[in-house]
């Protein structure tokens, strides 16, 4: 067993490098995230942090480097070298995914859309269904199930899109400017729902943002400048 405190990291990444043809995006990222930790990485646009996100989460391969995914209940998996079918079936049962626009099929239902995850990895639609109800309840949604998308605000549309990263119980949910569309006292809300379906049920959580305001509310802050993380801060 171990003896130390801190708790067993879920991801570490080591020298990890991406190149698009003659951009490098990537140039040499290390960093590691813990079982429900919260983690903000900033860094002025094009510095990164969406490859870095990408290649954490198993998106994308990255072109070196070591990605160690390592959940509950799993053996650890190197991403690096894994192929497209390996990742996506990673990413379908590890990773939760919310992003600035939510990407939520504008002609289903709320209830349809957080539902639509755990469809995709093969339970009836009716036990999807009642997987996803309490998601939506327990995110200020209660009484919303049945509206499409356009028929919710920005900060509701966006807490249909936490729901729908948590349903699967993914142990890591991955946020790229999820509060970016957003207004300031809205993003504190979608912050409040985001950290609670994460490092309040003990998932770790890696979100990119621009907004000083959303990192604060991390538990620790990486910066990235050209490829790289550059510093450090630890919140609290
Ligand atoms: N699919 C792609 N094809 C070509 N270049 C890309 C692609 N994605 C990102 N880049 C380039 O890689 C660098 C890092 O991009 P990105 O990771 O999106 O940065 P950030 O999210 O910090 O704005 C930028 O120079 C960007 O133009
Ligand atoms: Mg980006």
């Amino acid at each position: 067993m171990d003896t130390h405190d801190s708790p067993a990291p879920v991801l570490v990444a080591t020298d990890v490098t991406k190149a698009y043809e003659s951009t490098i995006a990537l140039a040499g990222a290390s960093l590691s995230v813990s079982a429900g930790e919260s983690l903000a990485i900033m860094g002025a646009s094009g510095s990164g942090k969406t490859t870095l996100l990408h290649c954490l989460a198993a998106v994308i391969p990255p072109d070196s480097g070591s990605i160690r995914m390592s959940v509950p209940g799993a053996q650890p998996v190197e991403l690096a070298g894994l192929d497209e079918e390996a990742r996506s079936q990673l990413r379908r049962t590890r990773c939760g995914f919310v992003f600035q626009e939510g990407l939520l099929l504008p002609e289903l239902s709320a209830l349809e859309n957080v539902a639509l995850p755990l469809m995709l990895t093969g339970h009836p639609r009716p036990e999807a269904e009642r997987a996803a109800a309490p998601w939506l309840r327990s995110l200020g949604l209660a009484g919303m199930e049945d509206r499409r998308i356009g028929q919710l605000s920005g900060g509701q549309a966006q807490r249909v899109a936490i729901a729908r990263a948590q349903v699967t119980g993914a142990p890591v949910v991955f946020a790229d400017e999820p509060t970016g569309a957003l207004d300031s006292a809205t993003s504190s809300d979608v912050m409040d729902a985001l950290l609670y379906a994460t490092s309040g049920q003990g998932r770790s959580l890696v979100l990119v943002t621009h907004d000083a305001a959303v990192a604060a509310r991390c538990d620790r802050t990486l910066h990235m400048r050209d490829g790289r993380i550059v510093r450090e801060k630890v919140a609290r």
